[in-house]
């Protein structure tokens, strides 16, 4: 059966190397393993609890893509130390509505590519937080910090550093046996 990821970009930007992260995790899937991204985040309106009751369809898609995917995938930058905007903005309407989160128990890996040496440490820690209040089970190991990304890719936006395809090649073979446990202890529940 096939597994299907569902990856998203926390960057908007047409160039953004984290776009690219994601598209080189979806080259480099193994058999069996579909991701299919996801880039509709830009779309979707700012939370407003005013508009829960019903939501816009943007939204719905968002929810019921992560509802059917058997793990996500997120590639984010670091901006001023944290999670961009969009990507949390999507994050909240995606945790709602309270006690039917499609987070919950949802297996989660996280990557980060940025300008600077540390490559979104700091992002990645605050996105763990967030996911460890939503009941996400999130891949652990191995941490994927692309930094000083302009000498990663080529200019086509593919990934070309050997260390940083091994690492995303890793990453996704972690979601994989995390989804597979997830799966299992439902199975076995
Ligand atoms: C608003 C803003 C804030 C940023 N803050 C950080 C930061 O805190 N740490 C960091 O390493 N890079 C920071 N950067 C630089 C990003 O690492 C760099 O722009 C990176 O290429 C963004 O990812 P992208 O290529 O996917 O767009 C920031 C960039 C922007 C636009």
């Amino acid at each position: 059966m096939t597994i299907k990821i569902l990856a998203f970009s926390g960057a908007l930007r047409q160039a953004s190397t984290n776009t690219a992260l994601v598209r080189a995790a979806k080259q480099l899937a193994p058999e069996g393993v579909e991701i299919e991204i996801y880039d509709g985040l830009g779309q979707l309106p700012f939370f407003d609890q005013d508009l829960e009751a019903e939501v816009p369809a943007s939204v719905a898609e968002l929810r019921q893509k992560i509802a059917d995917a058997d793990g996500v995938l997120i590639a984010s930058p670091e901006y001023n130390y944290s999670i961009p905007g969009v990507l949390k903005n999507g994050l909240d309407w995606a945790s709602r509505p309270y006690g039917e989160s499609v987070l919950t128990n949802k297996p989660v890996a996280i990557m980060g590519a940025s300008g600077s040496a540390f490559g979104t440490v700091r992002a990645q820690n605050h996105l763990r937080d967030v996911f460890h209040w939503l009941d996400a089970k999130v891949v652990t190991k191995p941490e994927v910090h692309v930094g000083n990304n302009w000498e990663r890719f080529d200019g086509e936006g593919n990934l070309v550093d050997e260390t940083s395809r091994n690492l995303v090649a890793g990453l996704v073979a972690a979601l994989v046996v995390l989804i597979e446990e997830t799966q299992k202890a439902k199975v076995d529940a």
